[in-house]
């Protein structure tokens, strides 16, 4: 079975949201910065994956290593070598050039190095070294920095990429429903990584504010003007970005209130706030599965609480 190593990286403020991220998407822990799975998932998905190593061969020291790839006669026009430095620091770094030479040395096409047709990767993790073909996160997703329609609210592009992923695991296949889009920041990524994903907004010039984003990057995906309690769709996920309110009892209460309508109509949710809703939410009958925390920069001085929840059907 085909083995990937994969690279994560991360600020130390969205730690618990990554480990979040991850658990969701491999079903398990995840504890270091570089892992191995034979799960294949797109290396732009996370917005922490930074490398995606598709395993060739591995052997205990380089020399093997290179022995086991000229034995192949890899006959590839066009390939490059990167070396991957996953742990800091990394005393082979230095090596790097004369490590990714061997290595082509070994090839019997040519390399090119500024417009390669394919990029092989080379690491060692835990006295261990690794050939394959090496992918990196696009980062394309980061042009919706710049849409056109914006609060200074908005969750952060990683926060809303990781929370689609926390929603529905990485599968495309689901739908998803963000009855709380605002201008849209979760469906932009929704959109970019191929979710099937619906918007609703209660206020019509957010509401066409976040049609506009959509457009803007040519998205074809639809935003409901409406209240969320008259949904009555039923979808895979919902992601809910809760109104930013005080604390205040009234706030609260329309804030349950949307909770209440987001398991109404979806299996899964995923639900963010800026205050403290864990014993409210639990009294409201949802299972709390996953749980994490996020802050929108290093001030720390955004917080979001992040449930992940499953509805009890019967009180549904
Ligand atoms: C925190 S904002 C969402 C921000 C959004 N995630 C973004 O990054 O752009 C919450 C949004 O929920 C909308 N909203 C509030 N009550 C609602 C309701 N009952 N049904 C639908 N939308 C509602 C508000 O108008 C507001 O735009």
């Amino acid at each position: 079975m085909t083995q990937y190593m994969y690279y994560i990286n991360y600020q130390d403020y969205e730690k618990d949201l990554c480990d979040l991220e991850m658990r969701a998407l491999f079903n398990r822990p995840i504890e270091t910065k570089a892992f191995f799975s034979n799960l294949r998932i797109d290396e732009s998905l996370s917005p922490y994956f930074k490398s995606r190593l598709e395993i060739l061969h591995e052997a205990n020291n380089l020399e093997d290593l290179i022995q086991k790839i000229s034995k192949k006669n890899y006959l590839v026009e066009g390939f490059k070598v990167n070396y991957l430095s996953i742990i800091k620091p990394d005393p082979i770094n230095k090596d790097r050039k004369a490590i990714t030479k061997a290595i082509g040395y070994a090839f019997e096409g040519l390399p090119s190095f500024d417009h390669p047709v394919i990029t092989y990767g080379v690491t060692h993790n835990d006295s261990k070294w690794y050939f394959g073909i090496l992918v990196y996160n696009t980062m394309h997703w980061k042009k919706h920095k710049s849409k056109p329609n914006s609060y200074s609210s908005s969750l952060s592009l990683n926060t809303a990429k990781a929370i689609l992923n926390v929603a529905n695991r990485g599968d495309t296949s689901k739908k998803i429903i963000d009855p709380c889009c605002g201008v849209g920041t979760v469906l932009l990524e929704g959109h970019f990584s191929g979710y099937d994903i619906t918007g609703c907004e209660i206020n019509y010039k957010v509401a066409m504010k976040a049609r506009d984003n959509l457009k803007h990057y040519g998205y074809k995906g639809q935003v409901i003007h409406k209240d969320i309690k008259d949904l009555d769709e039923y979808y895979d996920a919902a992601i809910v970005d809760l109104p930013y309110g005080n604390s205040s009892e009234s706030d609260e209460i329309d804030m349950m209130d949307i909770i209440h309508h987001a398991a109404r109509i979806s299996k899964r949710q995923v639900l963010v706030s800026s205050i403290d809703l864990t014993e409210k939410i639990s009294a409201k009958g949802l299972v709390i599965v996953d749980r994490a925390v996020v802050y929108k920069n290093k001030s720390k001085r955004f917080m979001r609480y992040i449930w992940v929840c499953e509805g009890k059907e019967e009180n549904y």
